[in-house]
């Protein structure tokens, strides 16, 4: 796959640097935005300690919702819309990775869906549909996305309503190291935002840290 820019916001977080160190590794560009400069730059420095080979590079979330040809929010499910809202002018045309989970503490073991139905939804509805929303990735931790020599188990549901971008974002999870799945329309998102809340019921059994899940019977016939 070609090499393309990424605009990672809230990319000084805990999924964003998974994600980050993942693309940046199979060789795309990769732009940290956050809401100050300074903490953006501080997030690349640290990143070119992983991936020295492929710089990134920090610019505030607008500027590089504007500069990437992909952009992926990875802000807490609070702030997922004030941040849309400072970057929906740059968004036009171009595929919007949402990996928010509605989580909302202190209940996070606890399925609570917004009433749009899911964080997904709510993103699309808000951005209208000249922006290709596609939600991912709710069901991995970050943890195991920074770690670039792990093999992530978990696969990846990958929900939206544009066939092409859903695609993208599959090949995407590929490249992140995981198998990613087409789960149908923006509203299916509710599933894998819903299932990370149960995964977090499991992993305070304390029996596993990192419960994920994975699709089978591809080999069935
Ligand atoms: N952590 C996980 O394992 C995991 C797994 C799956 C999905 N997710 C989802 O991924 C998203 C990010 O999770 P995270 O754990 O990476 O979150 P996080 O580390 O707590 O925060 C990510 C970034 O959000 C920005 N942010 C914080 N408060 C903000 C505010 N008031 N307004 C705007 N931006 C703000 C910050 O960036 P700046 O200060 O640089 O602006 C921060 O670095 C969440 O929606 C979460 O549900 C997380």
């Amino acid at each position: 796959m070609a090499q393309e820019t990424i605009a990672i916001l809230g990319g000084t977080g805990d999924l964003g640097t998974g994600l980050a160190i993942r693309w940046s590794r199979a060789g795309h560009r990769i732009i940290i935005g956050s809401r100050t400069l300074e903490k953006a730059q501080a997030a690349v420095t640290a990143l070119a300690d992983i991936s020295p080979d492929t710089p990134a590079e920090a610019m505030e979330n607008a500027d590089a919702a504007k500069a990437g040809d992909v952009v992926v929010l990875t802000v807490p499910f609070a702030h997922q819309l004030s941040t849309l809202e400072t970057v929906k002018t740059h968004l036009s045309g171009k595929i919007l990775i949402d990996v928010t989970v509605p989580l909302m503490p202190p209940k996070v073991g606890t399925v609570q869906l917004p009433a749009e139905g899911s964080a997904g939804k709510r993103a699309q509805d808000f951005l209208g549909a000249e922006v290709k929303v596609v939600s991912a990735f709710q069901n991995i931790a970050a943890d195991l996305l920074q770690d670039p020599e792990l093999r992530i188990e978990c696969d990846v549901l990958v929900t939206g309503n544009d066939k092409e971008a859903r695609q993208r974002v599959i090949e995407l999870a590929s490249e992140a190291g995981m198998n990613g799945w087409h789960a149908g329309p923006i509203a299916n998102s509710a599933a894998a935002e819903a299932l990370t809340s149960i995964l977090i019921q499991i992993n305070r059994q304390g029996k596993i840290s990192h419960s994920g899940i994975k699709i089978v019977g591809q080999d069935a016939h």
